[in-house]
């Protein structure tokens, strides 16, 4: 008997203890910048754990925990987030194709079915990623500006997007493809029954985004989600990795005088609660792996080596602009995707498969619906 007493006013005060040192931390934590936050989460996981593994003795402080722990989910957002790239392929002979790929190779891309899912694994699992179906990509991007800027694998994604959103039978699509693939040229569309606002803008090297980044800070006018990506041209017009990284870094700087922590940004949105600030939602579109002997052209073959690929590649990791190298972007992480994926998701070793693009439109909606969880 008086040890149990004893033990419940250990457990008081323990959860006392908790509660002493989870609200201040919590109060600070909603008033700090993103990376201070990431700091206060490590803290705050290993308090709650504590506090989480005396609820049972201790009914009251469960209710405080359950408000709490919202906190908590920060943390596996962070790691969720770094594993939302994590797709594994099932490449499946398609029995309904009887074309021959030795007469005609563009018919190469129908010979495989090809079905993608993330990867089984508990910690994969835990994260509850999901193809969004177009009801739930619409509810998602529901009255938001969403800019896809780039070569022509960010006209790719943006097609995917769209295929998404709309249904990639329906009329409607049929005649925006057309639109979306005049060669070398800007698109823009408003899908009127969502509000949503998208544009697409032809920008092949990292310095059309440097500038369209400055045109969007001097309108002072933000979309809402962007994605963007390139080098293809770069490394066949330039064919100098440490100038691409240079382009880079340019652009990271760019970027990140727009986001919500420039005071220039702190005027527009309400300054109390920084989480609140509205802030865009952005994201890199990673290079294609390239595959030499299947590139069209001579020229190709020769400036776009492996060599120079992995140079570039390089380029991209020390420019630091990626999100998990402390940069602003969320890497869709295309290289590991089209690696994955092989030589049979390619018909000329640069532009793959829709079912490519298709994943990388799901990976970005559930970065996107992580992130927002993480704003609320
Ligand atoms: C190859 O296949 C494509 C797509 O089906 C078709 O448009 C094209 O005419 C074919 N080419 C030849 C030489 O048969
Ligand atoms: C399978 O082959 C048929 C006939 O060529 C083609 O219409 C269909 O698109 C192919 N399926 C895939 C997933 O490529
Ligand atoms: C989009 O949002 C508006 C109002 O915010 C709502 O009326 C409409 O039903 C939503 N549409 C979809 C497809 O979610
Ligand atoms: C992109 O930048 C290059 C190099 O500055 C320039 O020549 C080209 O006109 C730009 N293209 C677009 C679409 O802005
Ligand atoms: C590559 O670009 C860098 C930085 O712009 C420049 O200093 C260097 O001279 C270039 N190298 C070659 C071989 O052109």
């Amino acid at each position: 008997m008086m040890t149990l007493m004893m033990f419940g006013a250990v457990q008081l005060g323990v959860a006392a203890a908790c509660v002493v040192i989870l609200v201040p931390m919590g109060m600070a934590g909603w008033h700090l910048s993103r990376n201070k936050m990431l700091f206060f989460s490590g803290a705050l996981f290993i308090t709650l754990a504590v506090c989480v593994h005396l609820t049972p003795y201790f009914p009251a402080v469960s209710d405080f925990v359950t408000s709490v722990s919202s906190v908590v989910v920060f943390d596996h957002r962070i790691s969720c987030i770094n594993m939302v790239n994590d797709i594994t392929w099932d490449l499946k002979r398609n029995a309904s194709f009887h074309g021959d790929i030795k007469k005609n190779s563009s018919l190469s891309l129908e010979f495989y079915e090809k079905h993608w899912d993330w990867t089984k694994s508990p910690k994969i699992e835990a994260c509850d990623f999901q193809k969004l179906s177009n009801y739930d990509a619409s509810n998602l991007l529901n009255g938001s500006w969403v800019v896809v800027a780039g070569d022509s694998q960010a006209r790719l994604f943006t097609l995917s997007l769209l295929n998404l959103i709309l249904g990639s039978e329906s009329d409607r699509m049929q005649s925006i493809r057309g639109d979306l693939f005049k060669r070398h040229s800007d698109y823009s569309i408003l899908l009127d029954e969502i509000g949503m606002k998208l544009d697409f803008v032809w920008a092949p090297y990292v310095v059309n985004l440097t500038n369209l980044m400055m045109n969007y800070k001097t309108k002072k006018s933000y979309p809402d989600v962007m994605v963007m990506g390139a080098g293809l041209w770069h490394m066949l017009h330039v064919t100098n990795a440490s100038d691409y990284e240079f382009a880079l870094r340019v652009l990271k700087s760019s970027v990140v005088s727009l986001l919500p922590f420039a005071p220039e940004l702190g005027m527009n949105g309400p300054v109390t609660g920084s989480v609140s600030i509205k802030s865009p939602h952005m994201f890199w579109l990673g290079m294609p792996v390239l595959i030499n002997g299947m590139l069209n052209t001579g020229e190709k073959r020769a400036k776009m080596s492996d060599a120079m690929w992995h140079a570039y590649d390089r380029a991209l990791g020390d420019s630091k602009i990626l999100r998990q190298l402390g940069g602003p972007l969320v890497l869709l992480d295309i290289q590991t995707l089209t690696w994955n994926c092989g030589p049979q998701c390619t018909d000329d070793g640069m532009h793959y498969d829709g079912a490519i693009y298709e994943a990388a439109a799901q990976i970005m909606l559930n970065a996107l619906l992580i992130e927002s969880h993480q704003r609320l």
